[in-house]
Parts: C-alpha cells; sequence; structure tokens
C-alpha cells in the first residue's frame, strides 16, 4: 500500500519505518525542516533502540523516503496516518489544533479517495470533529473535492523498545464508520497480522479512542496503586516486592506494572490521564479516580525529598547526586521524568544537584542548567551527602556497592526504582531507603 505519515516524531517514524518493513511503501512528512534534514542524511533524531538500523534498511531499498510537501504525501497516499504532537493544555485538555491543520490541508489536497487515521493519542470525540472539519472544506471545494474517510487507529508502543511494540503488538486496534477504510487497514495490517498472530478489535471510531485512554489510564492507576501499597508497606515494615509478588500470581492481577517506586513520568501516562479526567467531565462525568491516581503519582517525589529530610534534616546548602534523568531506562526522553521534578525542588531549597544519566544529559543541561552533569555514576556521587536513583539504568543497578559507599560523603541512597540489593547495600554500610522496602528497617 502507499501510506503517508504525517509527523515523524517518535510515534510516527516508528510506525513509518515498521509499515516500511512490512512491505508498504511509506513517505513520511514533517514540517520541521531540522528533523527532515536529519533524516534525510541518514540521522535517527532521538534515541529509540534499532530504530537508526530499521530506517537505514527501510530507506536504502526506497521503502521509505521523508518529504517536507503536505500535497505531495497526499497524492501518494491511500492511508494518511497523523502522528502530530497532542501536547497538553493548562486545562488538562490536549492540544488539538495541529491534527484540525492537518485533516484540513488533506481534505484540501485530496484529489482521489484517501483514508485519514489519527494514530495520536486524542479525546474520544475527535473523529466526529475531524468529519466535520473535513465536510466544511469539501462543501468549499465543491465538486473538486475527494472524500476522506475517517478512521481511529491508537498506538500502544511504549519508548524503549518501540520498534518491537511495532512490529509484533499484542493486539491492533482501529475503528470506523467506513467500509474502505475498514478494508484499507485490513490490508495495511495483513502482513503483521500474517506474521505475529496477533487479535485485531475493529471498532467504531470512539470506541477505538476510548481504547487508548482506558488503556493508558487503566496501567497508571495500577501504577499509582502499588506506590500507595509502598508507602504502606514502608509504615508497617513490610516487603513491597514480596506483597507484589504474592498479589500478581493471582492470575486476575498478573505480574506486569507492579514496580513501585519515585513514580511514572513520559509523554503518555501523566498527558493522558489528565486528557481522559479531562474528557470525563467536560461530558457530565467526574471520573475522580484518575485525580487520585495523579496525586499519588505526584506525592512520590515528595515521598523521596521526606526520606532525605529524615535523613539530612536540612537540605539548603547540601549537595545530592540523581542518578539516571530519564523517565525510564532506554530512552533519552526526560518529558515528566521524576528526576527532573525531583532536581527542580532541590535546586529551589539551595542544594548542589549532581546528576547521571548514560543517554540524557543533553536534555538535562538545556532544561536545567544549575544541574551539574557527570558521565561516571561514582563520581556523580563522588563527596555527596546523599545519593537518589531515579533510573533503573543497567550502570546503576550494578554499580559496586563498596565503591559507591566509598565515593559518598554520608553513605546515604535513596533507591527510588528498588533496583539494588537494599540488604547488601545495608551490609556494605549503606544507609539504604528504597520505596516499600520498610522490612529492611524494621
Ligand atoms: C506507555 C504505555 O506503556 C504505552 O502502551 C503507551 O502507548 C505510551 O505510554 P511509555 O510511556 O513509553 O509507554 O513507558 P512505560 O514503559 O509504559 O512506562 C511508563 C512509566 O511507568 C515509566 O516512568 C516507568 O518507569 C513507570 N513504571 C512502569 C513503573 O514505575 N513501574 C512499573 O512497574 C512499570
Amino acid at each position: 500500500m502507499n501510506i503517508s505519515i504525517v509527523g515523524v516524531g517518535h510515534v510516527g517514524l516508528v510506525t513509518a519505518a515498521v509499515l516500511a518493513d512490512y512491505g508498504h511503501t511509506v513517505m513520511g512528512l514533517d514540517d520541521d525542516a531540522a528533523k527532515l534534514e536529519a533524516l534525510r542524511s541518514g540521522d535517527v533524531p532521538f534515541f529509540e533502540p534499532g530504530l537508526q538500523e530499521l530506517v537505514d534498511r527501510v530507506t536504502a531499498d526506497g521503502s521509505l523516503a521523508f518529504t517536507g510537501d503536505l500535497a505531495r504525501a497526499v497524492d501518494h497516499a491511500e492511508v494518511v496516518f497523523v502522528c502530530v504532537g497532542t501536547p497538553g493544555l493548562p486545562g488538562g485538555g490536549p492540544d488539538l489544533r495541529f491534527i484540525e491543520r492537518v485533516a484540513v490541508e488533506v481534505a484540501q489536497h485530496a484529489t482521489r479517495d484517501v483514508v485519514l487515521v489519527e494514530k495520536s493519542t486524542v479525546p474520544a470525540n475527535t473523529g466526529a470533529r475531524l468529519t466535520q472539519v473535513i465536510e466544511r472544506e469539501q462543501q468549499r471545494r465543491g465538486s473538486d473535492a475527494a472524500a476522506v474517510h475517517v478512521a481511529s487507529n491508537p498506538e500502544f508502543l511504549r519508548e524503549g523498545v518501540a520498534v518491537k511494540d511495532t512490529a509484533e503488538p499484542d493486539r491492533i486496534v482501529y475503528g470506523t464508520a467506513s467500509d474502505l477504510a475498514r478494508e484499507r487497514l485490513r490490508e495495511v495490517y495483513a502482513p503483521m497480522v500474517a506474521a505475529v498472530g496477533c487479535p485485531v478489535v475493529e471498532t467504531d471510531v470512539p470506541t477505538a479512542e476510548l481504547i487508548k485512554h482506558a488503556s493508558n489510564a487503566f496501567l497508571a492507576t495500577r501504577l499509582s496503586f502499588i506506590n500507595a501499597v509502598a508507602n504502606v508497606c514502608d509504615k508497617v515494615g513490610a516487603d513491597i516486592e514480596l506483597v507484589a509478588q504474592g498479589m500478581g500470581h493471582d492470575a486476575r492481577i498478573g505480574h506486569a506494572f507492579l514496580q513501585a517506586g519515585i513514580g511514572y513520568g513520559g509523554s503518555c501516562f501523566p498527558k493522558d490521564v489528565d486528557a481522559f479526567l479531562h474528557l470525563s467531565r467536560s461530558v457530565g462525568y467526574d471520573f475522580g479516580l484518575l485525580d487520585e491516581v495523579r496525586q499519588i503519582n505526584a506525592g512520590q517525589r515528595q515521598v523521596v525529598l521526606d526520606k532525605l529530610r529524615d535523613e539530612l534534616w536540612h537540605l539548603t546548602d547540601k549537595t545530592i547526586a540523581i542518578l539516571g534523568a530519564a523517565f525510564k531506562p532506554g530512552t533519552d526522553d526526560l518529558r515528566e521524568a521524576p528526576a527532573i521534578y525531583l532536581a527542580e525542588a532541590l535546586l529551589e531549597e539551595g542544594v548542589t544537584v549532581r546528576m547521571y544519566d548514560p543517554v540524557a544529559l543533553g536534555g538535562v543541561a538545556t532544561a536545567l542548567p544549575d544541574v551539574k552533569l557527570f558521565d561516571d555514576p561514582l563520581v556523580a556521587c563522588r563527596g555527596a551527602h546523599a545519593v537518589v536513583i531515579a533510573t533503573e539504568w543497567e550502570q546503576i543497578r550494578s554499580l559496586d556497592l563498596s565503591e559507591l559507599k566509598a565515593a559518598l560523603g554520608y553513605p546515604i541512597v535513596i533507591d527510588g526504582r528498588n533496583c539494588l540489593d537494599g540488604r547488601a547495600a545495608m551490609d556494605a554500610g549503606l544507609h539504604y531507603h528504597g520505596i516499600g522496602r520498610g522490612h529492611l528497617r524494621s
């Protein structure tokens, strides 16, 4: 199939490369000239394991190309995937201006039947809005206008394993009211379904949109739930890891997404929880549970600060090392990263903040110029009053505990990801605090 992808950011570029690899002819469109220039000269402008190699392969054989010309991209495509950003607005809802603009422009330029697929995460009424703006544009064009068929096809990819999640998904979800769109989406995904054997859920547009919202909100709820349980474990001397293990053996609960810690971040969960809450309220249902989910998540950063204060009393004028900046390992993405919130709070209190991350320090330099950056975790810890682990990178998990103790000024470790062996850390002479590892102190 001939496919165009509008917006070659994280979701768009991975989707484009994977669909090209499955045998489609894909054109990636972006209005960011610097990003296009980088992609045309063969550079993937962000860190995602395996993506550079995949992009090299599919650009070399001509199945993926890039353009800045929307008319050309529309002319090429039987199916246009919209993967533009939907950044959060101050009121909690997403900013849908970019997606609206793409729909209008596709309607302006279409010369034959085309399917417009929203892949960006959007509230469950966006499809209807897109249909409205497209119809208005078609009325303006009159008899000249070609049909634009709207569909929703949410993505469920995780950063760091985005290529695998996209190429071998757990499920494919798409929704549309149009027979032609459904047929074309079946054709787009036929090679993937044949290769992976994943289930396909065909729905209408609002149901597909809601599946995405409900999935991410449910996962975020699970994380806040286990973090709340961890806070109780801290108080009663219980071990959150074993609690999670014991719960997970119940087949109805399962083991995934029960790792307690400093809280979730990233480009999806925080924004999507806000957007779902906002959508629910705007249609007259107060989904207060999601408010609680956000508050528990923000509270986890406070839990770490409280543990630091318990150990150090005043934080002003002290030096604290933060190991890990990215919101999770395997990415350089700092969006909503707990480490960044923590560093900001500490800087505000007059702390000297030192930070280590294997790939994300460039972004930290821009976001927080006052943070001192280190490319070696032990050097970052040298002489510090305490260290906080904010991302469970392998380089941090595998630190030698005696060397860590020797490096620190005071031997205080707040392990915000429970990624060190707590008992071994204590045996090495460290004052070790995990999240929900109260059993170590009792
Ligand atoms: C998420 C969804 O998983 C994906 O389906 C969706 O399309 C986009 O949002 P992503 O943000 O890349 O993907 O990261 P994910 O691996 O899901 O982790 C999200 C956050 O939860 C991270 O900050 C991670 O550290 C945290 N997390 C995850 C935990 O704290 N504990 C866990 O057990 C799992």
